[in-house]
């Protein structure tokens, strides 16, 4: 079974090819970013207009990678939510329209879905059920992955995703837009040398809170002399109070997911921020003391790409689940309604 899957719910035009052996046959990924850097942020018009332009030398490049035909294809797939509608519509117009050409299913996935279950689509390890760690730029939630198309949220932001953190902190600094991996690469370079809150922090929950991070990263900047070195030195200091709030959480999701399971759950971090090298290691380490494996996808797999909807797709398919044609698109789509 050969699945091609679409992701354009934001920013990046992006096309994967997979099979039931769990073979990544092509992975194709257009990032507008430089687009959209010169604007501060994502501009949703300009997202859907660059998506059009690009999507279907894209799909004919990742035949190509993975030298098929169209009529080898036995499924097309294609994040329906949630994100940019205009930009959703794009991806899933083309992959209903190749469906409908080739007389093939088309099967509508949920992007956070994607996220969720691509680490298992590259390690055999990872059974079900397992805690998952979402952190992407627009969503922080802790999931208990029951099955493929199971999720109960046991914990969410109740403002900013920790991505926002990222960015927005990035941003006061003067990065460009995505700034993540800049923080992460300045971090490399500084001490955390800064006192930075710590919200939420002792609430006996796994929820979390980032809007006043980023305040205190705000005055922070302002009180600070911007010499190189003081850049790295905050870069470093958010990285780490990020990363010390998600371990925290973590502790207190495992216990969460345990008296609801029974059983000490395999911590998956996934979405944009799962790239963090720094976030990973720190949470691997200090997780180790209470028995919890931690995994996450290699750094092209942890951004938005197509592979991750096409694996979501195929195990879709694989227990017979199709999207009738004239479903719609979903700009909000929780993991929790997945069915
Ligand atoms: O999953 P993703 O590609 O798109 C969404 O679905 O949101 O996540 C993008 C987010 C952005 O906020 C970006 O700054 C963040 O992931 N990100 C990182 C790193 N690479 C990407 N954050 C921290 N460190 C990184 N290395
Ligand atoms: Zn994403």
């Amino acid at each position: 079974m050969i699945v091609l899957g679409i992701e354009t719910s934001c920013d990046e035009t992006a096309i994967g090819i997979v099979n039931s052996n769990k073979q990544i046959l092509a992975n194709v990924v257009y990032s507008q970013i430089s687009t959209h850097a010169k604007f501060g942020g994502v501009v949703p018009e300009v997202a859907s207009r660059e998506h059009l332009r690009v999507i279907n030398v894209l799909i004919k490049q990742a035949l190509q990678q993975a030298n098929l035909n169209y009529n080898q294809i036995d499924a097309f797939a294609s994040t329906i939510g949630p994100g940019l509608v205009g930009a959703l519509l794009i991806g899933t117009l083309s992959a209903k329209t190749l469906a409908v050409l080739n007389n093939k299913p088309f099967i509508g996935v949920n992007h956070l879905q994607g996220h969720a279950l691509m680490p298992m689509l590259e390690n055999n390890n990872i059974k079900f059920p397992f805690l998952l760690l979402l952190v992407s730029g627009g969503h922080t939630q802790f999931v208990a992955v029951l099955n493929y198309n199971k999720f109960v949220t046991l914990g969410t932001t109740i403002d900013d995703a920790v991505g926002e953190a990222f960015d927005k902190s990035a941003r006061m600094l003067g990065f460009s837009y995505p700034g993540g991996q800049l923080i992460e690469q300045h971090a490399k370079l500084g001490q955390p040398i800064y006192k930075l809150p710590l919200p939420l922090y002792y609430a006996k929950n796994c929820n979390f809170s980032f809007s006043g991070l980023k305040t205190a990263v705000k005055n922070l900047i302002e009180q600070t002399q911007l010499t190189p070195q003081n850049i790295n030195n905050i870069c470093s200091s958010l990285q780490t109070t990020i990363a010390k709030i998600l371990l925290k959480k973590s502790h207190n999701a495992i216990q969460i997911f345990k008296q609801q399971y029974g059983v000490n759950p395999q911590l998956v971090i996934s979405g944009g921020v799962s790239a963090n090298k720094f976030i990973n290691t720190y949470l691997s380490q200090n997780l180790q003391n209470v028995n919890v494996n931690v995994f996450y996808p290699s750094l092209q797999y942890a951004t938005d790409n197509g592979t991750m909807i096409a694996w979501a797709g195929l195990l879709n398919f694989s227990h017979n689940q199709t999207t009738p044609l004239d479903f719609a698109v979903m700009p909000r789509f929780n993991l929790q309604d997945v069915k």
